[in-house]
């Protein structure tokens, strides 16, 4: 097992990394001092895979559990669903120390920390995070949030877990595409942060496709080190955090224009081209680092081409962004694979022109 320290002060915390650590959760939980009651907050997919094993784990170690389900998908990630799981947490009498377990992806992870962060007026947390994408990103950092109307993940704390508990084996049940749609994100932080972890990956594609467990357990431990290092820099997100936005500019517009019909992942991975192609169009970043980033996406099979939509509407979108951002657009750049900056200073005009030539150049 590999461990992650992030060091936020009296919020610290660590990463636990490895294979088959599910099922040491109870002793893992008693050696973090809880006791007790126990919840854990899941859907009926991920308790059928693992909630009902792990209950008769933490049962087997004395614990008090119930789980929670909701409904799979990210619509789940509402204020209603979070008043219901209100009530059933005072049905069953937690109390400020009873700890919930959010055991899913990053919709769970989302919604069963938002309710954590205000139950009580907070609770603690612990996540087990079992997708890709939750295990590399979303489960470290403490942002929770639910949706509202049109406000996606804006209304929310930042309220670190206790705890994360990664246990790796459980991406083997993944489907292919939930699988490579969180490969884009451990692409993403390959590109901000780590050229040798963009190196691995190139090495390494066919056995992480293939579930490999050393693979899985390395991009898994070299994200989480990459997210953690950043967060504790930039807790609040309020300059450095902001590049693990990178591709997440034209990937919102694209989003947006297509009123949320291309999904996340395929929108923030034509925006990571964007991105490098507005960085070389500027003169920063080499046309063979370019190559190797689309070439790398491509081979991951996440798209390179951008989806039918009218290049205005994707302009539209993204002055919409810069009307909430006050007239100032952000853009994260790159100067080369694992080194990237922000700045306000790319033309409107020459993103227009790099959408429109778009699918004739490479
Ligand atoms: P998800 O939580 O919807 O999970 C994807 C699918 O996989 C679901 O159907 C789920 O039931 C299923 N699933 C989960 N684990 C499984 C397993 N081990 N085996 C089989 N199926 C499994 O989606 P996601 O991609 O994990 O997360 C997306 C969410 O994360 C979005 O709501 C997004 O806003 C949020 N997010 C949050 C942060 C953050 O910092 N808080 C960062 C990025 C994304
Ligand atoms: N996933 C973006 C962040 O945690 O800041």
């Amino acid at each position: 097992m590999k461990k992650v320290k992030v060091r936020l002060g009296s919020n610290s915390y660590e990463i636990h990394i490895g294979s088959g650590i599910l099922m040491h959760t109870g002793r893992q939980l008693k050696e973090n001092g809880f006791t007790g009651s126990l919840v854990i907050i899941t859907n009926p997919i991920v308790k059928g895979l693992y909630g009902d094993a792990l209950k008769q784990n933490l049962t087997r170690e004395d614990f008090r559990v119930i789980i929670l389900q909701v409904p799979d998908g990210e619509e789940q990630k509402s204020l209603e669903v979070a008043g219901r799981l209100y009530n059933e947490l005072t049905n069953f009498y937690a109390e400020r120390t009873t700890p919930i377990l959010a055991l899913g992806g990053g919709v769970i992870g989302d919604l069963a920390g938002f309710v954590a962060a205000t139950y009580l007026r907070g609770v603690p947390l612990i996540q087990i995070p079992t997708t890709l994408l939750a295990q590399a990103d979303s489960s470290i950092g403490g942002k929770v949030a639910i949706d509202h109307g049109q406000l996606k993940n804006k209304i929310g704390v930042f309220y670190q877990p206790k705890l994360v508990i990664t246990d790796i084996d459980t991406l083997r049940t993944l489907d292919t595409k939930t699988l490579i749609d969180g490969l884009a994100e451990v692409i993403k932080c390959a590109v901000i942060r780590d050229k040798e972890l963009f190196t691995y990956i190139e090495g390494n594609l066919d056995k992480i496709k293939s579930l490999d467990d050393r693979a899985l357990e390395e991009i898994v431990f070299r994200s989480a080190k990459i997210k953690a290092e950043i967060v504790e820099k930039d807790e609040k997100d309020l300059g450095l955090r902001a590049i693990l936005n990178y591709g997440h500019t034209v990937g919102h517009a694209i989003e947006s224009a297509s009123d949320f019909k291309v999904e996340h992942a395929e929108a923030v991975t034509i925006g990571m081209l964007a991105a490098a192609k507005i960085s070389n169009k500027m003169g920063i970043l080499d046309k063979n680092e370019l190559l190797r980033l689309k070439s790398l996406i491509e081979r991951a099979g996440l798209p390179t081409r951008i989806p039918k939509l009218k290049v205005e509407k994707i302009i539209q979108a993204i002055k919409h962004d810069k009307k909430i951002l006050r007239g100032k657009i952000r853009f994260v750049l790159l100067k080369s694979i694992g080194s990237v900056f922000i700045t306000d200073e790319v033309s409107l005009s020459l993103v227009e022109q790099i959408l429109v030539d778009w699918n004739e150049e490479t």
